[in-house]
């Protein structure tokens, strides 16, 4: 099994993420750690405990990391998207565990340095906790096995200004940092994540199989509402979700060697991932852009995991 880390900012679709990684049997989540983002940290660390309390996996590790972003302080938050506690409006019961009593990016070192078997990455929010990481600890940034981002956007335009995606949009600077560091990084962006959408049907499903399942459906009452009246569509897109199938079984989205740099300048296009489409890329910092996927594939996937979670 693939030890995982799953760093986040809960958030509708990083709750399913969470859920989908603890339904999954090819990895192993040893570790959470979580960031501004969507909400305010203090709210992101509490969804997160949650989040595993429903599943009964109190058990894993919680680490609270950054409070905001490296440079500027975020722009923006997304409570009108994911509600005000980030949640959907849904109530979870608190969990009993306790946090882990040092910062996410001390805990994620620790675990990166003692593993014996490369640990895949996941960063489903803003990536200011990596670029920390980067920065004070770089030899254990050079062991992650892989590092799965979730946001940025090679043609798809942004989802939070004409230019940018939210979690590149939420700290630009760690950005550029993080994929200019020359590590094994797959960019899972608005390219493959848009196109992928889970409708009503699909919920239902996972809906119908038992309390955790039910749960999720609730959460993402408010996702589809959102969905529903900003962009007229009958499904929501799990961006994280999407992001975790390909931490989880690696080759599930088609990806192609590129340089990306990230505009971190403070005008219009503040936020975008200008990705290097003239060709293949030889540099040494090129990162894997996701650019196909098949989503009802990935859809089928993930409404499958989550319906054998709730029934276990
Ligand atoms: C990203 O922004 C957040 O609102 C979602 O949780 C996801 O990580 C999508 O742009
Ligand atoms: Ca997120």
């Amino acid at each position: 099994r693939i030890p995982l880390v799953i760093d986040t900012d809960p958030g509708i679709d990083d709750a399913l993420a969470v859920l989908l990684a603890l339904a999954s049997p090819e990895v192993d989540l040893r570790l959470v750690t979580t960031v501004h983002g969507n909400v305010p940290l203090a709210q992101t660390t509490d969804n997160a405990l949650r989040v595993l309390h429903l599943a009964g996996r109190s058990d894993v590790p919680v680490a609270a990391g950054a409070r905001d972003s490296l440079v500027h302080a975020q722009p923006e938050r997304a409570g009108h998207v994911h509600g005000a506690s980030g949640l959907g409006g849904v109530q979870l019961p608190p969990s009993p565990a306790a946090l882990v009593p040092r910062p996410a990016v001390v805990a994620l070192a620790e675990l990166l340095m003692s593993s014996p078997t490369p640990v895949t990455v996941a960063a489903i929010g803003p990536w200011t906790n990596i670029a920390l990481l980067l920065a004070i600890y770089p030899e254990a940034a050079d062991r992650i096995g892989r590092l799965v981002l979730m946001g940025g956007s090679a043609g798809r335009g942004g989802n939070v200004t004409a230019a940018a995606e939210f979690n590149v949009w939420a700290d630009p600077e760690a950005a550029q940092r993080v994929l200019s560091a020359g590590l094994p990084t797959v960019m899972v962006g608005l390219d493959v994540t848009l196109p992928t959408v889970l409708d009503a049907e699909g919920i239902a499903r996972f809906a119908a199989a038992g309390h955790v399942g039910a749960t999720a459906a609730a959460i993402l009452q408010q996702y589809l509402d959102h969905a529903r009246t900003a962009y007229g569509t009958t499904g929501v897109v799990v961006h994280d979700a999407l992001a975790l199938t390909e931490a989880i079984v690696p080759g599930t989205l088609g990806t192609v060697r590129r340089d990306v740099v990230v505009d971190t300048t403070l005008g219009a296009g503040r936020g975008q991932t200008l990705v290097d489409r003239r060709g293949v890329s030889g540099s040494p910092t090129a990162v894997e852009v996701a650019e196909t996927v098949d989503s009802a594939a990935a859809v089928e996937f993930l409404v499958g995991r989550l319906e054998a979670l709730a029934r276990a």
